[in-house]
């Protein structure tokens, strides 16, 4: 993505191998701040606190916070513990795990002496890796947004929930891929924005990237965007995910799943972008079996944003002492998705589209 005409990532790792320097998304959109992470334990607050967030970005920043463990202690027993702890930050994105056992499984069959380099390349690895699967991610949704952009005048228009943006992963995004790509091609595309209550990633995350990378959108509040389907100014929806199962349930931002109901009724394709390290071929039923994070219910009580003096604040919404409830992520049943547009092309939310997927038969 480029930044003020400057090609930048939300991560990128300290040529000394001695940190990893992240965007603090809490103060997006007003500031652009690289915070820099030095240890395991400053990669932990800034996960669980949120200065980075969205399930690859998540991944990729705990890989190089085993790294950063194995500067200080290198052995089976430091590094296995220091991945069960960066684990413990947030517990519904696969991501985190899914990185942390690669890095544990690259590290742990190297000799000791060497791991600081092996843990290093890994963590790059799986950056890396991150940047190629978004990409294919949009190679394989174009065609979605192409087929609308043929069949009707004026922009296509596109609904999306949370961030699941460049900020969200190493670069390109998920769900923004195909849409940054379409754009690069000239296809005129149009983002509804759902701001994303609680924490609004929406207002403040991706109506700023979209802006950046000059994708014309509206932000709207979470409730309006049944009303829009209703009146047939959403074309497609495509979201992110934090964890998919065997059986295709889709586990994203709260309100994720209102969003999909809205676009049944509708007759609005409703469509996920998944990375396959989101898809965790362990568990079946999203509802009963994936860990739903809650969080503070200050973040539902109070709002966060810029005031006319140009200060950062927090203010209270609801009375003091009033009861909140926050839970993180919701579930959407995979009758109620289009499809998964992956790095490997789009697939149906299904069981043996995904095992397939994952296990193709030998040719
Ligand atoms: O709580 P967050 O901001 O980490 O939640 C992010 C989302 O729900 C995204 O949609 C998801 O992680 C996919 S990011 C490509």
């Amino acid at each position: 993505m480029i930044v003020n005409g400057e090609p930048l990532r939300p991560l990128r790792a300290a040529p000394e191998r001695d940190a990893v320097l992240v965007i603090d998304q809490r103060r997006l959109p007003h500031r652009l701040h690289f915070e820099r992470l030095a240890t395991p334990q400053a990669v932990f607050t800034a996960i669980r606190e949120m200065w980075v967030r969205g399930a690859p970005l998540i991944g990729a920043v705990a890989a190089y916070g085993l790294a950063l463990q194995a500067r200080s202690d290198a052995g089976d027993e430091a590094l296995r513990r220091s991945a069960a702890w960066l684990k413990s930050a947030r517990p519904t994105a696969v991501n985190l795990m899914w990185a942390l056992d690669r890095m544990l499984r690259d590290t742990l069959n190297t000799a000791v002496a060497e791991r600081v380099g092996v843990a290093w390349q890994a963590a790059d690895a799986i950056a890396e890796e991150d940047v190629r699967i978004n990409h294919a991610i949009g190679q394989h949704g174009l065609p979605l947004v192409e087929a609308v952009a043929q069949r009707k005048a004026g922009p296509v228009n596109i609904l999306t929930h949370c961030n699941a943006g460049w900020l969200a992963t190493v670069d390109w995004g998920t769900a923004t891929s195909p849409i940054y790509q379409a754009h690069a091609q000239g296809i005129a595309v149009h983002v509804w924005v759902d701001e994303t209550r609680p924490r609004n990633q929406g207002a403040s995350l991706t109506a700023w990237e979209l802006a950046q990378a000059g994708v014309q959108h509206t932000l709207i509040a979470d409730n309006a965007g049944g009303h829009l389907m209703q009146r047939g100014q959403v074309d497609l929806c495509i979201v992110g995910c934090d964890r998919v199962t065997a059986r295709g349930d889709v586990c994203n931002k709260i309100g994720t799943y209102l969003k999909a109901l809205a676009a049944h009724d509708n007759g609005v394709p409703f469509y996920v972008a998944m990375p396959t390290p989101t898809l965790d071929l362990s568990l079946h039923d999203g509802l009963a079996e994936i860990p739903i994070e809650d969080r503070s219910p200050r973040e539902v009580t109070h709002l966060s944003g810029r005031a006319a003096d140009g200060s950062l604040l927090e203010v209270a919404i609801a009375p003091d002492g009033t009861a909140a409830a926050n839970p993180a992520f919701d579930v959407t049943p995979a009758r109620l998705v289009k499809g998964l547009i992956t790095e490997r092309g789009l697939v149906q939310a299904e069981a043996g589209a995904l095992q397939a997927l994952m296990h193709p038969p030998p040719r």
